[in-house]
Formats: structure tokens, C-alpha cells, sequence
């Protein structure tokens, strides 16, 4: 039961479009809590509990009376509502049908309507504003994502006391795309609001400073921009992570050992289980893997009776059209594969449309002997990172699409390229026949490429930076909240 409580101002506020617990309503008319999807809130989270600060963001439903901000689980969450019609306009269009797609290189063809701006425009003032009451004299405020790029200018005009980060989790696009927005120079001039915009790659913050220098015409040199009155702008590349010792903790626990047995056991004790982890999004390359598997088996390369394919897809952005023509795309094409090629208790592919708690998806990692992590583009992808965490056996290949974020630290990744299908399916078989020694070669590098950046490194390399910055207003260097 969620304790419900007036926050205290905080030295630590972090502004999300989503809170990380989801609302749900229950049939007989109560509600609960359930962790919200994504990557955002597994990497933020622990940040947020060793700082003791205060989360804003929207409960993920339409139109709940705006309540009061309450402690769920040891954090303090203070509640954005949205109605009906913004969610429609400010998340499933702007956010998610505009800016979504076009920061993923264009893999969808985003949509620009001018309704769907004012909506993201009112929605990011209404963040901006929750969080200037919120802010402790001084306090640093982190702002995320693509939802809410207006909020760091709207938040600095009212506060100019504040230390304002923000953090990109999804790509950035070159100049050449972005420059189709119409909105373009408002999102440059947004985000400019912070004393430190943080990018997964430095490719991203590269094509921000470019866009500043090109579009609002403000000097810079290197990572940083000197706008008009002085104020300098930092914008560089801090690779996100995960809790890689809590993954590694779980899939050591006895539970997870036990249920990783039991799930190899249920599907009939195959050879080598290939396994996908993905929100059910057109940017993963879902529909390409399965395919390419699909025409292994079907050529005799790989055997239902040696091998299956795990699919879990999280439920994600349902009532945007493109998704559900990928889920019914998805579903069309394993129904299709299992038909042709499925056999009585062995299916090609096992597709669970559904979320599980962390310890099943570390029981599926501990399982899997092939992960296969394919996306067209991807900020960063956690999941091959928490697949690394949870083999502390050095057993199992990453198979890892080089557009991911994820593939300019995890080298030793059998890399693939998600639009050839035929050099997928080549280097599917090559990672099936790899022997112990070479995938332990490889899995040995990437853990420690895990181990040493994890999720607490990243908030701490950002916090600092942005703490360590000269203010612009009394030069003062302020203390590093502690991660
Ligand atoms: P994105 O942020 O685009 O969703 P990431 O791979 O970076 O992609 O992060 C996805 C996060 O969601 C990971 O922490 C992963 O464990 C979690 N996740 C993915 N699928 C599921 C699922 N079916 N159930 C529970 N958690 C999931
Ligand atoms: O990382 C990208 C992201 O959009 C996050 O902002 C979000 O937490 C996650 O994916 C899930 O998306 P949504 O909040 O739209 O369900």
C-alpha cells in the first residue's frame, strides 16, 4: 500500500516522463502499482534510491484525477497527470509518432502535426513547472528523455538557481534528419536550458553541437556551446548501464539457478535455446531475427528438435497504429513458421507477449545459450547488457546488432548488421557452432567491460561533471550527490 505523503523539497529531483510504477486499475475498482517498462527506470532507479531525491512523472493512465505526491517503495514519486487527449497528443503522437521514429533513423515514417506540438509544448510546461516547485534552493534537476526536451529552458527561466542536467536515452539523429522537424530550432533551444546534456555516443552529442552551430548559430567549441550571455553548455557522451551486480546477485541466487532449469525443462531440454528480450517495438528488428531463423530451420540448418527460439515482447505503446501492425506482423510470421516447420511439443519459436518480474527475465538470460539483440537502432539496449551481468558463468553468445549503442563497448559480440538477413543467418549458425573456449573468450571481455561501467559509474561520471561545471552565476563548486 503506497503511503501518501507531501515531499519534502529536494537537493535531487528527477523529471521523467513516467513515473517508475505504472497505475493500474483493478476490475473491482481499486488500484495498484507495477514496475513501468524500459530502460529508463532499470538504470535510474538505484540513482534515485541512493539519493533520497524525488521522482515527477505521469502514472501511465489517461485522465486520473491529479493526486498527491506518496512514497512507494522507499522512493518519493510526485504525479504529472495527463488526460485523455494529451496522452494522444503529447505521448502516443509527438513523443512517440513524431520524434521517436525520427531520432531511430527514420526505420517508421514520423508524423509532424502541429496539434501534437502545442500538446508537447503545454505537457513540457506542466513538467517544468512541477519541478520548480519541487526544487530545493540550489537543488541540481536531472530531466530525461525525448518527452520532455522543452523542460530544462521552461525550468531555467523560472530558476535560474538550478543545476540542470539532461539525459537523452535514444539516439540523436544527424543533421540531416533532424533538420526535417519543423519544430527544430524550439527543440535545439530546449534543451539548451541545461548546463549538461548528456548522449549515449559521442556520434549523438557530435550532431547536437553541429545543430546548434548550424541552426541557432550559438559559438562552440569542442563538446561545448557558449551561449549569448556566457553561459557555457556542455553536451557529451555518457554510455548508460545497468545494476550489474544486483543481475549478476539474482541469476547466482538459488531461485533463479532452480527456475533457469525448470524453464530449460519445460521446453523440452533442447540443445541450444536462442532467446529475444524486447519492448515490442518496429526499432528492434524483431520480425528480421525471426525471419532468419525461421529460414534456417526451414533449411535444414537448425532442427526443431535440437534447438527453439524464445521471443518475449513486452506490451509497449499499444494504441499507436505502426504498433500494432508490427504485433500483428509478429504474430502472422511465428504462427506461420510454427505451422510449417513446428512439431507435436516442439515449436520452432515460443512467443510470450506478456512482462515478468526481473527474477524470471534473469532465469530467461541464465537459460538462453544464444542471445539475440537485433535492433535497426537502439540508444544503448540494456538487455545485452544484463544478459552479460547474468552469465558470471562465462557461458552463452551475444549475437548484437552494430546499430545498438550497446555495440561499441561489447566488441566481442558476434555483431551483425539487422538488414541482411543472409549475414544474420550466417552469423547465427557461426555463434551456434562456437565452441566453449570461444564463447568464454568472448563473454570473459564483455563482463568485464560490464562489471567496470555499470549503472552507478554513469550517474556518478554525470552528476559530477555537472556538479564540477563552473556555475555560471556565483562560480561555486557544489557537492556530488552520492550514487
Ligand atoms: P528500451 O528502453 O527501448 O525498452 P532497453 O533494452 O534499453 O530497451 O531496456 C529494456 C528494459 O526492459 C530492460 O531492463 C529489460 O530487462 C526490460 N524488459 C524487457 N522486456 C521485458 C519483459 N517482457 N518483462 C520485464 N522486463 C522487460
Ligand atoms: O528509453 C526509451 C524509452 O522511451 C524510455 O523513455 C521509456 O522508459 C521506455 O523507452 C519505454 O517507453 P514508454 O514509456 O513509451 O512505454
Amino acid at each position: 500500500m503506497a503511503d501518501v505523503t507531501r515531499p519534502p523539497q529536494a537537493d535531487l529531483v528527477i523529471v521523467a516522463n513516467r513515473l517508475p510504477v505504472d497505475r493500474v486499475h483493478q476490475p473491482d475498482g481499486s488500484v495498484s502499482w507495477r514496475p513501468s517498462p524500459g530502460g529508463l527506470v532499470t538504470a535510474l532507479e538505484p540513482v534515485l534510491r541512493a539519493n533520497d531525491g524525488a521522482w515527477i512523472g505521469w502514472p501511465g493512465s489517461a485522465d486520473d484525477d491529479e493526486f498527491e505526491p506518496f512514497v512507494e517503495n522507499g522512493l518519493s514519486l510526485i504525479p504529472v497527470a495527463l488526460t485523455a487527449q494529451e496522452v494522444e497528443e503529447f505521448y502516443e503522437g509527438f513523443s512517440n509518432g513524431t520524434l521517436w521514429p525520427l531520432y531511430h533513423d527514420v526505420v517508421a515514417k514520423p508524423e509532424f502535426h502541429r496539434e501534437w506540438w502545442d500538446a508537447y509544448v503545454a505537457v513540457n510546461r506542466r513538467f517544468a513547472d512541477r519541478a520548480a516547485e519541487v526544487a530545493a534552493e540550489g537543488a541540481t534537476v536531472w530531466v530525461q528523455d525525448y518527452q520532455l526536451q522543452l523542460v530544462p529552458q521552461m525550468l531555467r527561466a523560472q530558476r535560474p538557481d538550478l543545476r540542470i542536467g539532461f539525459y537523452l536515452h535514444i539516439p540523436f539523429p544527424p543533421a540531416e534528419l533532424f533538420s526535417q522537424l519543423p519544430w527544430r530550432r524550439q527543440i535545439l533551444e530546449g534543451l539548451l536550458g541545461a548546463d549538461l546534456i548528456g548522449f549515449q555516443l559521442p556520434g549523438a552529442a557530435a550532431n547536437f553541437v553541429r545543430l546548434v552551430r548550424s541552426r541557432v548559430g550559438h559559438k562552440t567549441h569542442r563538446d561545448t556551446i557558449y551561449l549569448p550571455d556566457g553561459r557555457p553548455v556542455k553536451a557529451t557522451a555518457f554510455p548508460i548501464s545497468i545494476d550489474t551486480a544486483g543481475f549478476e546477485e539474482l541469476a547466482r541466487s538459488e531461485a533463479v539457478t532452480a527456475r533457469a532449469a525448470e524453464i530449460r525443462e519445460a521446453l523440452g531440454d533442447p540443445k541450444v535455446i536462442f532467446l529475444g528480450v524486447d519492448r515490442l517495438d518496429y526499432t528492434k528488428g524483431i520480425y528480421s531475427r525471426l525471419r532468419a531463423f525461421g529460414e534456417l530451420v526451414r533449411d535444414g540448418h537448425l532442427d526443431v528438435e535440437d534447438v527453439v527460439f524464445v521471443q518475449v515482447a513486452t506490451p509497449s505503446r499499444e494504441r499507436v497504429e505502426q504498433y500494432r501492425i508490427l504485433r500483428d506482423d509478429i504474430e502472422r510470421l511465428v504462427g506461420r513458421i510454427n505451422g510449417d516447420h513446428g512439431l507435436i511439443g516442439r515449436p520452432a519459436i515460443h512467443y510470450l507477449h506478456s512482462s515478468f518480474p526481473r527474477e524470471e527475465m534473469a532465469a530467461f538470460y541464465r537459460a538462453a545459450d544464444i542471445m539475440v539483440v537485433t535492433p535497426f537502432r537502439d540508444g544503448m539496449n540494456l538487455v545485452a547488457k544484463e544478459y552479460v551481468a547474468c552469465r558470471f558463468d562465462n557461458h552463452g553468445a551475444l549475437v548484437l546488432s552494430e546499430f545498438a549503442g550497446a555495440a561499441q563497448e561489447l566488441r566481442q559480440a558476434w555483431l551483425v548488421n539487422p538488414y541482411d538477413i543472409d549475414g544474420m543467418k550466417a552469423t547465427l549458425l557461426e555463434a551456434y557452432a562456437a565452441g566453449a573456449k570461444e564463447t568464454g573468450r568472448r563473454m570473459r571481455a564483455m563482463r568485464k567491460t560490464v562489471v567496470q561501467n555499470d549503472v552507478a559509474k554513469w550517474a556518478r561520471d554525470f552528476l559530477t561533471e555537472l556538479e564540477t561545471l563552473p556555475d555560471h552565476h556565483d562560480k561555486t563548486v557544489r557537492t556530488t550527490p552520492a550514487v
